[in-house]
């Protein structure tokens, strides 16, 4: 398996980025819903930030969006996704730790990401998080379905916050968030 930039790639691959798109997420409301918005979604990372592809031959196993935030010094991770019948065989792995790679190289201090909860799939969901946000937050736990957040707590990310009702009433949107590592995060400006 080879990394390499998805925006350099033929057009074949790139149809395989936005099919992996539409198959890959088509159990999420958020999903896209046909080839033509997954084209565009492709496109629009490009231009924004950058776009990484695990590639078998010309054969696309996975690939991973970056995105600027905060003038650069936060790059979020959006999208990710691994071919059905590839993933549990580290394709995932690689791909985030090129996504981190390529962002700190372009100034990232924060990397970062929003994993749904639009299954209800952990115990942020249905419940009032209102009432007790940290709370919430520390007994965060998967409900059984093998929600992607322990993907991304295995690779180092840490639960910063959550949105409730963005996936719906009850269901969260859940923010996770990891250090570039590149100074001591104590030493903040003053005032
Ligand atoms: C989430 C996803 C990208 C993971 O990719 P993958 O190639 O299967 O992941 P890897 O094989 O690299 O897994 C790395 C580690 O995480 C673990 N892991 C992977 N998916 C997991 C899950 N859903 N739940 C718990 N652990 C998981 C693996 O067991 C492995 O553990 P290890 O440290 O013991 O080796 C893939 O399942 C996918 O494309 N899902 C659909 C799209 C999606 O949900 N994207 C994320 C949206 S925010």
């Amino acid at each position: 398996m080879t990394i390499a930039e998805l925006g350099g790639q033929p057009d074949a691959v790139r149809e395989q980025a936005a099919a992996l798109l539409v198959h890959g997420f088509d159990e999420h409301p958020r999903g896209w819903p046909d080839l033509e918005s997954a084209t565009e979604e492709l496109a629009q990372v490009i231009r924004r930030g950058f776009a990484l592809a695990a590639l078998e031959d010309t054969r696309l196993l996975g690939w991973i969006g970056g995105l600027p935030e905060y003038e650069g010094r936060v790059w979020e991770l959006h999208p990710l996704v691994v071919r059905r019948e590839h993933r549990l065989r580290g394709v995932g792995r690689a791909l985030v730790a090129a996504f981190e790679d390529e962002a700190r190289r372009r100034g990232a201090l924060t990397f970062t990401l929003g994993t749904d909860d639009d299954g209800a799939q952990t115990s942020l969901a249905a419940v009032d998080l209102y009432e007790d946000v940290p709370r919430h937050i520390a007994e965060l736990r998967d409900l059984g379905g093998r929600h992607p957040f322990l993907f991304y707590r295995r690779l180092g990310y840490v639960v910063t916050g959550c949105l409730p009702d963005a996936n719906g009433p009850g269901l969260p949107d859940i923010y996770m968030s990891k250090s570039a590592g590149r100074e001591d995060r104590r030493q903040r400006p003053m005032g």
